[in-house]
């Protein structure tokens, strides 16, 4: 195994962090939030480790195997680590926010993992170029912090381009049947009343508000029934393979309590994908 080196954790500075703004300022609130979020510690605190469930079905799916996986909003390594850990030849991480990338390029550190790694955080402009990848992950919700429907397609699209014919991309978004009823209610409100103004126009948009380092603060959401997802990946020139539910119980409770993951794992075939707390969902090119 080649020992870490300098190259394979490549992690620009902060100053190359903020995004244009063709979201409506999205991107930029969202870096600056989870930079908060996984700075604060409160991420791993509140998501100690990867959902079992989701996990083995990366497995099943041959990322054990795979020669090149970009985990795009990798966060601080809760999925790319294991999968580095367990045979995939070579990862690339990227994320928005440069906590994320600086916590998972410490976890690499001095490892036998981090030769096998690159790490990017900024615009994701950073990752053209970087193509053919066998497999792209957007994994638990990472889509739908993008923004409204021209910001997620783009990403997509950006997928598109960097994925190898014949790859697979798996996410995981929130299931619109389960998140935020009172944040959907409101925004429906809004627009019946001719009141939504920037992202509350498009159905499924909301903010809610989670309290982070002891503070209230506003996420952006996107929540996505499965014909809703077909349609964002059909438009960005993928093919919806299957879609199956993420999980039962919050994500929070499956990665906190091992007995519950794993009852949750054991439950999870019986239920529908539309019904998951999210949806797991596998596409490739068209
Ligand atoms: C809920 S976390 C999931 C992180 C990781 N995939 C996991 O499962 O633990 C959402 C991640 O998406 C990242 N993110 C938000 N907006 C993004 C964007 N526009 N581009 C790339 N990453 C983004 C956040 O910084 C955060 O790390």
């Amino acid at each position: 195994m080649r020992p870490p080196t300098d190259e394979s954790l490549s992690v620009p500075g902060p100053e190359a962090q903020a995004p244009a703004a063709p979201d409506g300022g999205i991107a930029a609130e969202m870096a600056t939030l989870y930079d908060h979020y996984f700075a604060s510690h409160d991420y791993r605190k509140r998501y100690p480790r990867p959902n079992r469930a989701t996990l083995r079905f990366l497995l099943d799916r041959g990322a054990g195997n795979a020669g090149r996986v970009l985990d795009y909003g990798c966060g601080d390594g809760r999925y790319g680590l294991p999968l580095l850990q367990l045979g995939a030849a070579h990862l690339t991480g990227y994320d928005i926010s440069h906590a994320a990338i600086a916590q998972f390029a410490s976890f690499l550190k001095d490892t036998p993992q981090a030769a096998r790694a690159t790490l990017y955080c900024g615009e994701s402009a950073i990752l053209e170029g970087t193509g053919g990848y066998d497999m792209i992950l957007l994994l638990f919700g990472v889509l739908s912090h993008v923004g409204d429907r021209d910001a997620r397609i783009a990403a997509l699209r950006q997928m598109r381009r960097l994925i190898r014919p014949g790859g697979q991309l798996i996410l995981t978004v929130p299931s619109v049947f389960r998140r935020r009823p009172l944040e959907l209610l409101r925004a429906q409100a809004a627009r019946a009343r001719g009141r939504a103004t920037g992202t509350q126009k498009e159905p499924g948009n909301v903010f809610f508000t989670r309290t982070v380092a002891h503070a209230p603060h506003r996420f952006f959401y996107h929540l996505y029934s499965v014909a809703s997802l077909h349609a964002d990946l059909a438009e960005a020139g993928f093919v919806l393979r299957e879609a199956s539910p993420e999980s039962i119980l919050p994500e929070w409770v499956v990665t906190q309590s091992a007995l519950l993951g794993q009852l949750d794992a054991a439950l999870l075939p019986l239920l529908p994908a539309a019904l998951g707390y999210g949806i797991r969902a596998v596409a490739q090119p068209a």
